[in-house]
């Protein structure tokens, strides 16, 4: 029996589909290259933004033409959009057999095995972490880490809480018990996963109550890991502690993704993102006096429910203020069930979300590419993760900033080596094997 799946979204779905290969190979499954040699098609999906459910839209209907031609082919839908939709999938979409959301990751077995009989769907939003299930990672020397799942906070514009539900912790002792696995397996870098990782473990009971910083710390002393990553924290909950544990503990990288969304205090108000423009830039602050040589990356929406061009402009103002190492930036997609989405004027013609976007794209791009001049000259540790996705000749890696470099040399991926940094884009670095770290 063979299976294909296409993985869409953010990395927590990312990781699931890890977890979902992870059991349909237990089962004896095997991956096929195309769809059209697939006994099962599976789909793990996003729905964020209007953009999302388009692009699955189109893949869907590719599953409905295989399953017209082999209507012994199973068609399973997983994930946040299947969520959304759980009321009415299998009216709307009769050749799904499956629909599961990302609660239900740890149920899949038995959704398969139970799938001749009737079309089933699971869609329960406190299920295992799908964490605990085995999984089969892209690189064998890094993984990613589920800490948390679901989100309590109340973002107008996000669909993410009403896909993936209430915030739950997993136990720190079965984090730790998970990386110390992956490190005897040969992991050198985790990244640790929650929608809001620093709001970790209070929901915790009491005997096993634990803070952000200190998965962080117990982490970072896991025999054999050399870095940890997180994302994302949210600012309203990235308190001293945090900083601390990342300035003390080597292995945490010098790199905080700390999405803004909106440089206007009116607008983050309307976000209901609970800090202001000047509360932000204060952390920010805290950040670079806390963790010598931090990079800095965030989240940016244009266009939300009555921005105007000072709302924008205070944007604009903010990024200049940050100067970020980078950022992504999004259109505002209303989104149903939310309180933008339902209760607020999608206002901002298209338009003038376009322009605006690319006035910020050109903006965070200008600066990202300034800020990654500072480590021209230098040379710095880079692990290394293959080779070089444009020129095979040469070899990509990571900065502990998380940032890119492709560069000459010989090494083996997952290894750490020195790379004299010779030169920056916006994006990525470049430089040459050396023999030595001298910043
Ligand atoms: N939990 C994470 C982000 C999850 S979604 C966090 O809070 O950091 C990733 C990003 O998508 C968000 O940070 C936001 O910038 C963007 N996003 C979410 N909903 C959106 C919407 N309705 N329209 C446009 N962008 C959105
Ligand atoms: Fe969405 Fe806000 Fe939760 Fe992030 S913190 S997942 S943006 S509700
Ligand atoms: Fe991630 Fe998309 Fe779900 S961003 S949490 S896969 S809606």
């Amino acid at each position: 029996m063979k299976y294909h799946l296409t993985s869409f979204g953010c990395q927590m779905n990312d990781h699931d589909s890890e977890r979902m290969r992870g059991v349909l190979e237990g089962l004896g499954y095997e991956a096929s290259a195309d769809r059209d040699g697939a006994d099962l098609i599976m789909f793990n999906t996003c729905t964020i933004r209007g953009s999302a459910d388009d692009r699955f839209m189109g893949n869907l209907g590719d599953a409905r033409r295989i399953k017209r031609e082999r209507p012994d082919a199973v068609v399973a839908v997983g994930g946040c959009w299947a969520q959304s939709q759980k009321d009415a999938i299998f009216t709307d979409y009769p050749f799904v057999d499956i629909a599961f959301g990302p609660g239900e990751v740890a149920r899949l077995g038995e959704l398969i095995a139970r799938e001749r009989i009737e079309a089933v769907g699971a869609f329960s939003l406190d299920g295992a972490f799908s964490g605990q299930l085995p999984a089969k990672r892209e690189r064998s020397f890094q993984a990613w880490v589920q800490i948390s799942v679901g989100c309590n906070c109340v973002c107008s514009y996000c669909i993410v809480p009403r896909v993936r539900g209430r915030e739950r912790s997993r136990p720190l002792a079965e984090i730790v018990g998970e990386v110390e696995a992956l490190a005897a397996d040969g992991v050198v870098e985790v990244t640790l996963l929650g929608q809001n990782v620093n709001s970790y473990g209070r929901d915790l009971p009491a005997a096993e109550r634990a803070t952000f910083a200190e998965v962080l710390r117990a982490v970072g002393a896991v025999d054999g890991i050399r870095r940890v990553r997180y994302t994302s924290p949210h600012p309203k909950d990235m308190r001293g502690d945090v900083i601390a544990a990342m300035a003390e503990t080597p292995e945490v990288c010098a790199h905080v993704h700390l999405p803004a969304q909106s440089g206007s205090t009116r607008v983050l108000k309307a976000m209901r993102r609970t800090y202001s423009r000047e509360r932000y830039l204060e952390l920010v602050q805290r950040i670079r006096d806390g963790i010598p040589d931090v990079s800095l990356t965030t989240d940016l929406i244009v266009g939300f429910p009555g921005e105007t061009d000072a709302d924008f402009a205070d944007t604009l103002s903010l990024v200049d203020e940050v100067r970020y190492d980078g950022a992504y930036t999004f259109l505002y997609s209303p989104r149903p069930g939310t309180e933008a989405g339902e209760s607020m004027d999608d206002d901002v013609p298209a338009e003038v979300k376009r322009e605006r976007i690319q006035e910020l794209i050109a903006d965070v791009q200008d600066h990202a590419r300034e800020r990654a001049r500072r480590f021209v000259g230098s040379t710095r540790d880079v692990l290394v993760e293959g080779p070089s996705r444009t020129d095979p000749q040469r070899l990509r890696g990571r900065l502990e900033q998380n940032i890119a470099v492709n560069f000459t040399g010989d090494a083996t991926p997952g290894a750490t080596v020195p790379v004299e940094i010779t030169d920056a884009t916006s994006t990525t670095l470049a430089g040459r094997m050396a023999a030595h770290v001298t910043a």
